[in-house]
């Protein structure tokens, strides 16, 4: 029998947090997204972040992701991710790297509420991009996908993909 997904979400006031190693297995996570994603901390830590991985969400987005943080950058962008029991959620995450003095130790991530407006219109884009990734050679669909973003935003919107996507949720934060 399918099963419709339910979308859950949190307060506008509230962080999801959480913090992993620098193969991006959980190290840390908050009440909240123990709470949101309806897991027990013992069933977190040590996992592999992709244990909430949304199906639907654009292998590009996790190119541009690692691409950031490998080259000592921050990421910032709107994520679908599960809930244990298959709900998802929609979250604007900025993602770091975690420094002690020089070292890159881990990464971590800071989430808020996904407002509705933005959602609407990021999923028109993730759904591009998803179409491009089916279409394309298997190795090279994540970067093609993400690339083909960076190039869409910058000639719809004239800017880069960060300055897009933080105006993005500027814009529809009071939704
Ligand atoms: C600090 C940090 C937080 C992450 N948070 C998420 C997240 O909330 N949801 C998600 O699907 N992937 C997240 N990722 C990315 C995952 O590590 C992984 O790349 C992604 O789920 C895609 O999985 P795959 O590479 O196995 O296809 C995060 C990575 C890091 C370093």
């Amino acid at each position: 029998m399918a099963v419709t997904e339910q979308e859950v979400s949190f307060d506008r006031s509230e962080l999801i947090i959480t913090k992993t190693d620098l193969q991006g297995k959980i190290t840390y996570a908050n009440r909240t997204f123990m709470r949101v994603a309806n897991y027990a901390e013992a069933a977190l830590l040590g996992q592999d972040h992709n244990l909430i991985r949304h199906p639907s969400m654009p292998r590009g987005v996790f190119y541009g992701l690692w691409h950031a943080l490998k080259s000592g950058d921050e990421f910032f962008g709107f994520v679908k991710n599960y809930t244990s029991d298959k709900n998802y959620y929609w979250v604007f995450a900025n993602i770091t790297p975690d420094r002690i003095g020089d070292d890159v130790v881990g990464f971590y991530s800071v989430r808020r509420v996904a407002p509705k407006g933005a959602v609407q219109t990021i999923e028109g884009i993730y759904q591009k991009m998803r179409e491009l990734e089916q279409t394309t050679e298997r190795k090279q669909a994540p970067e093609v996908s993400w690339k083909w973003m960076v190039d869409f935003v910058r000639q719809q919107h004239q800017m880069g993909y960060e300055e897009y996507i933080i105006d993005l949720y500027q814009k529809h934060r009071s939704d």
